[in-house]
């Protein structure tokens, strides 16, 4: 397993969208592994294989634990909303390719989602509240969208001009 580089916000390699996996085999699952440490080297709770410059689409999530009692990690290729509920939830949400912001998006509270897992074998998940905000904003990664298209375009454009700031700054 490798940590990966995660790209950051601007940057057009983060609107690429995914091509979706034929199968699941040994090098999408060493990509999968591979998302899951660098998730878990950064603290992340979600990471799209878009943000480590990777066109595919995979994505790992780790809610951690809920109530105390721990959480197995998804690892998931070609993930597809099958259902989503009319009620909407408001959730804060940050991501590593934004690093530093958080704002609140509104997203179905319940959704539906088939994917392959990472035994190549499909999968149907009903998901509600933080895992399902977070699976849909995975996908929408695959599909080349930030969180911050969800937000005001004045937020949004203050966030990236900041961002656009600190790249200067580091380089
Ligand atoms: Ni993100």
């Amino acid at each position: 397993m490798a940590v990966l580089d995660i790209l950051r916000a601007p940057d057009p390699r983060l609107h690429a969208i995914g091509i979706p996996v034929e199968k699941v085999d040994r090098g999408v699952r060493k990509t999968m592994d591979d998302l899951l440490e660098t998730l878990y080297h950064k603290n992340g709770i979600g990471l799209a294989a878009i943000q480590a410059g990777i066109q595919k689409r995979v994505v790992v999530i780790d809610l951690g634990e809920r109530n105390g009692i721990p959480l197995k990690p998804l690892l998931m290729a070609n993930p597809e909303l099958q259902w989503v509920s009319p009620a909407t939830q408001k959730t804060q949400e940050g991501c590593l390719s934004v690093p530093g912001y958080y704002e609140n998006v509104v997203r179905p509270l319940e959704i539906r989602v088939s994917y392959l897992d990472e035994n190549n074998q499909n999968q149907l998940l009903s998901a509600r509240d933080l895992l399902a905000d977070c699976i849909q904003h995975e996908i929408d990664h695959l599909n080349g969208v930030l969180f911050i298209e969800h937000i005001s375009s004045l937020k949004r454009h203050l966030i990236l001009s900041k961002l656009r700031k600190e790249k200067k700054q580091r380089r």
